[in-house]
């Protein structure tokens, strides 16, 4: 059995939900449930005997004893961390208390059980650490691609926060041995994606009548990978990488940000046109820029593919409309996520950006 965190979120969801359909191996998985964490994600696995739920915070050592304690997995894969950058830039605290005291008495609670197995369980344990490119910082236009010696230059509360988990994690393999795995990739994209950020609240806004906030200029660059395509990689990195190491994943898949919109506003038009015949792209508003806002980010994903043979299956364009469609096809998920907490994020969030 594995054990595994923050899997009632965005990208965790689909971990577990690819992992229960391809596996017999049991999950025990452990989240906080909070503004960001969606039982609705898991819906499907409500009866399924081999998912075990547990409402938990990564930073309770005791009761993350007890869990492994109780189902001795083989191995934990972290997912559980603040992820959203400009929460982190109104509110940093949590993204502190998360993503490094939550991940320090995680790796704590899994040392401490690491270190009482024996034999070929002890060998063959794995901790898999979920990390971000963002922890790189920000590339000019024609700089290469981050790869995985690339010097760590985090810029938002949020990647700082996940930069220093990503060294407590090396840290523990470094001075304990733990066996431990760390993946570093770039912008996910899909279902079950919180419409805080970019591409489902475009869709969200988009359907709604609301305008399109796009930061800045819209030329900052991302590299954009399908969801189902970071959990495939993160179960071959589990299987098949060594342990002390990092890799870098990513879609090959450098977008300006208004080219995003675009893409998102033509699929809209073409699969739910509004009611007028006019273009979404009419919603678009430029507002004012996040601050310290990262220019570009590239993923090297060659290790990954020269290593160990993983390589994204989507394109950005099949991808996308994949994501478009699902949003179309789940809108009782979406309204469901649209809460009052939701709509004072997004008060906070824009009502102070002038166009
Ligand atoms: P998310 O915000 O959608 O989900 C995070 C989940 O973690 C939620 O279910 C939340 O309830 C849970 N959680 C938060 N604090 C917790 C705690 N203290 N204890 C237990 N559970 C807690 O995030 P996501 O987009 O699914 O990202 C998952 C991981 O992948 C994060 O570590 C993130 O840094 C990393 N990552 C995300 C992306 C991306 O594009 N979304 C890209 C690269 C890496
Ligand atoms: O690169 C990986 C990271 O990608 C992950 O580590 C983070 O957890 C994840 O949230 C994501 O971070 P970004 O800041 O890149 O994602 P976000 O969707 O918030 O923004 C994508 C780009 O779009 C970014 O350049 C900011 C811009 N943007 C975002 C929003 C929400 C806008 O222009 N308008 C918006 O309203």
């Amino acid at each position: 059995m594995i054990l595994v965190t923050g899997s009632a979120g965005f990208i965790g969801s689909n971990f577990v939900l690819d992992w229960c359909a391809q596996h017999d191996e049991p999950v025990v998985n452990l989240d906080k449930l909070t503004y960001a964490g969606n039982l609705e994600n898991l819906a499907t696995l409500k009866d399924n005997p081999r998912h075990i739920f547990v409402q938990g915070d990564i930073g309770d050592a005791a009761l993350v004893g007890r869990l492994l304690a109780e189902h001795q997995p083989r191995a934990v894969v972290n997912f559980a961390a603040e992820s959203h950058v400009d929460r982190s830039i109104h509110g940093p605290e949590d993204f502190i208390q998360t993503n490094v005291v939550g991940t320090f008495h995680l790796l704590e609670a899994v040392r401490a059980y690491w270190g009482g197995l024996e034999g070929d369980r002890k060998a063959d344990f794995r901790f898999l650490h979920v990390s971000t490119d963002e922890v790189y910082g920000s590339l000019g236009r024609d700089d290469p691609a981050f790869t995985e010696t690339h010097r760590y230059e985090p810029n938002s509360p949020y990647s700082a926060s996940k930069a220093a988990s990503d060294h407590l994690v090396r840290a523990y393999h470094h001075t304990y041995g733990l066996p431990v795995l760390t993946t570093n990739c770039s912008n996910n994209y899909g279902p079950y994606h919180f419409p805080e950020k970019l591409i489902p609240l475009l869709i969200v806004n988009a359907l709604a009548g609301k305008a399109l906030p796009v930061y800045g200029d819209g030329q900052q660059i991302r590299d954009w990978l399908y969801v189902k395509d970071h959990c495939s990689a993160i179960r071959c990195v589990l299987e098949k990488g060594r342990t002390g190491e990092v890799y870098n994943v990513g879609g090959w898949n450098e977008k300006a940000n208004l080219d995003i919109v675009h893409t998102v506003c033509g699929l809209l038009d073409e699969l739910r046109p509004r009611a007028d015949g006019k273009p979404y792209s009419e919603q678009i508003r430029f507002v004012t820029d996040r601050p310290g806002h990262d220019r570009r980010y590239a993923i090297d994903a060659r290790k990954i593919e020269r290593e160990l043979g993983w390589k994204p299956a989507e394109t950005f364009e099949t991808g996308i409309r994949k994501t478009v469609h699902w949003y179309l096809d789940n809108q009782d998920w979406v309204s469901n996520v649209l809460s009052g907490n939701y709509r004072q994020w997004v008060e906070k969030n824009y009502a102070g950006r002038t166009e």
